[in-house]
């Protein structure tokens, strides 16, 4: 990230409390085979996450747009705002689902959500619940012992952790004014650095717009690296379709060297993430003698065990 977006970098680093506090370094993902095991922290790497639309949303979107008169900074109908509605998503979460949760958690540090093109409202930005901070933090302050990335207790399961259940993260946003929830659009080339707790939940990208080709799209994966991109690569028959607006996000965590520390002696040394938690904890001054009380512990998710199949095809 220091060399790819140095903007960025500056303020990454600002927020963290220091580059010397952030991990550029790899890290392993147990289980799984050397060739897919090592992975760079806090790198901006090739996890394109792409949302091309529907031609059912498309449809819906059109037909809204046509009900009623625009208004409001977005100039949008009624109904295109009742499509937008953030109490309507299912995919509340918080990002991390490669470790067991503890308030001070090093490997998600900042959410960072990197535009590669730019996104429009409707157009499938991730929609964000700053409100529901506090309730993230007030449960992992109460859970020293860790929870499932879904916050769910880690002992005492009825059943192997497998599915992630948004049923926390639906709770957390339900009391929240759809007013107090934002939007990450932007231009191509914005980043947006979040708080590691901030909720938030994927949207559907209204915006397909005319397309290249009529086809229906089949799997496709875009390699990217630093200075050479783009690559690809359409592995199986069918002719790719690209939408005029497909949305393209990356979301690398930034990871630091040492557990966030929410006990210091000297308080002008919390980071402004940290001091973010203790403010939404209602004790900015920190938290006298919190510590995590079991191991901490990297998981395998299904979807890493997924994409290890795919880089092998
Ligand atoms: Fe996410």
């Amino acid at each position: 990230m220091r060399d790819f977006c140095p903007k960025a970098w500056s303020a990454i680093c600002e927020l963290c409390g220091g580059e010397d506090r952030i991990d550029t370094g790899s890290s392993t993902t147990p289980g799984l085979d050397s060739s897919v095991q090592d992975i760079s922290l806090s790198v901006i790497n090739d996890g394109f996450i792409v949302n091309v639309g529907s031609k059912a949303d498309e449809v819906k979107w059109k037909d809204a747009s046509a009900q009623g008169t625009p208004s409001g900074p977005d100039h949008l109908t009624p109904a295109q705002q009742k499509l937008l509605d953030p109490h309507d998503r299912t995919n509340w979460h918080v990002d991390g689902d490669f470790f067991h949760h503890f308030l001070d958690s090093k490997e998600q540090a900042l959410l960072p959500i990197v535009l590669f093109k730019d996104i429009k409202i409707g157009g499938g930005g991730t929609m964000i619940c700053p409100d529901a901070i506090p309730t993230m933090a007030e449960h992992l302050y109460k859970h020293p012992e860790g929870l499932m990335p879904d916050m769910t207790n880690i002992e005492g399961r009825e059943k192997p952790y497998k599915d992630f259940d948004h049923g926390f993260f639906d709770e957390a946003v339900k009391p929240v004014a759809k007013t107090q929830f934002k939007t990450a659009t932007g231009k191509a080339g914005d980043i947006y650095l979040l708080h590691p707790l901030m909720v938030h939940s994927a949207a559907p990208n209204y915006l397909r717009g005319r397309y290249i080709s009529s086809h229906t799209p089949s799997l496709f994966i875009i390699s990217f690296l630093p200075r050479s991109y783009t690559s690809l690569y359409i592995s199986a028959p069918q002719t790719l379709t690209l939408a005029t607006e497909p949305r393209f996000i990356t979301n690398p965590p930034v990871a630091l060297k040492q557990p966030f520390n929410f006990d210091r002696t000297d308080g002008s040394a919390y980071s402004l993430v940290e001091q973010k938690t203790l403010n939404a904890l209602g004790q900015p001054q920190g938290l006298k003698g919190w510590k995590i009380t079991t191991e901490r512990k990297q998981i395998v998710p299904e979807r890493v065990k997924e994409q290890a199949k795919m880089k092998k095809i």
